[in-house]
């Protein structure tokens, strides 16, 4: 196959990958994409780095088997736990989402004072907090890790009671001083409409930037898919399929037609 033509694969742990997914069909719609969503194995957050780096590695051999020219982690526990392990053991060109979050986070912050709401997983890794050191000292970040809101996500945010609670409890747990907030869980933009209520200040959500991400290494690769026609979008989901189609088609805003089981 000719390499414009292969799929990107693009991965999370359910259907907060779909976040990612989305801007990237703004940003490149003639792509051909597989989008794989592991809720058989969700959450990754509450998992060891080896669990999740597993994992990771059958998804990667799902996509290579496929062909697959590019990979995106459009998960920031699996980013945290895995990009690097898995650029060292596949050739093709694999993106996480962290880059992208820190990246944005310093665009939009006027105090560098910065909030993370994120798995439990994502905030031990102190993988935003590595990244943000790297660039300058004078960054401070306040992260908050919430064990409960991915599975509840997963399984239908409106159906939970006590949702509003629980997150008005997790974001009183973040400084007060911060500007800024930084979606740390791909799975946070499906319920941002309800964080907005408890968090006045900006709100990051690293999608954009990681699609943006994407645009630039397929041309430097000079692997941009150049056909004028709309691109293919496949859906693979280890768990509910039912349940992922629901809750991404109201997301993304169009009917989900090609859908498997893995
Ligand atoms: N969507 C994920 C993330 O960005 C993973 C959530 C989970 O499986 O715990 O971290």
């Amino acid at each position: 196959m000719k390499l414009e033509k292969q799929s990107i694969g693009v991965f999370d742990s359910g259907v907060g990958g779909t976040t990612v997914l989305k801007e990237i069909l703004s940003i490149l719609p003639n792509e051909n994409i597989f989008y794989y969503g592991d809720s058989k194995n969700s959450p990754y957050g509450q998992k060891s780095a080896e669990e999740i780096r597993e994992l990771c590695y059958k998804i990667l051999d799902f996509f290579i088997a496929n062909e697959c020219k590019a990979v995106v982690v459009a998960c920031n526990t699996a980013t945290a736990a895995a990009l690097d392990s898995l650029k060292n053991r596949y050739s093709i060109p694999i993106i996480g989402v962290i880059d992208a979050g820190v990246k944005r986070a310093l665009k939009v912050s006027s105090n560098n004072k910065i909030n993370i709401l994120a798995t439990p997983f994502t905030v031990s890794s102190k993988a935003y907090i590595t990244k943000f050191n790297k660039i300058s000292k004078n960054i401070s970040v306040t992260q908050e890790g919430c064990p409960e809101f991915c599975t509840m996500i997963e399984t239908g945010w409106e159906t939970h009671k006590d949702r509003y609670e629980l997150l008005k409890n997790h974001i009183d747990n973040l400084s007060k001083k911060a500007d800024t907030l930084i979606l740390g869980c791909t799975h946070y933009p499906i319920i941002r409409e309800d964080i907005e209520k408890y968090f006045s200040g900006k709100i990051v959500d690293p999608a954009r930037e990681t699609a943006l991400e994407l645009y630039s290494l397929l041309k430097l690769s000079d692997s941009l898919n150049t056909s004028d026609k709309k691109g293919r979008v496949d859906f693979f989901v280890s768990g509910n399929k039912e349940r992922f189609k629901k809750i991404a088609e109201k997301f993304l805003g169009f009917e989900i037609k090609n859908i498997y089981s893995v």
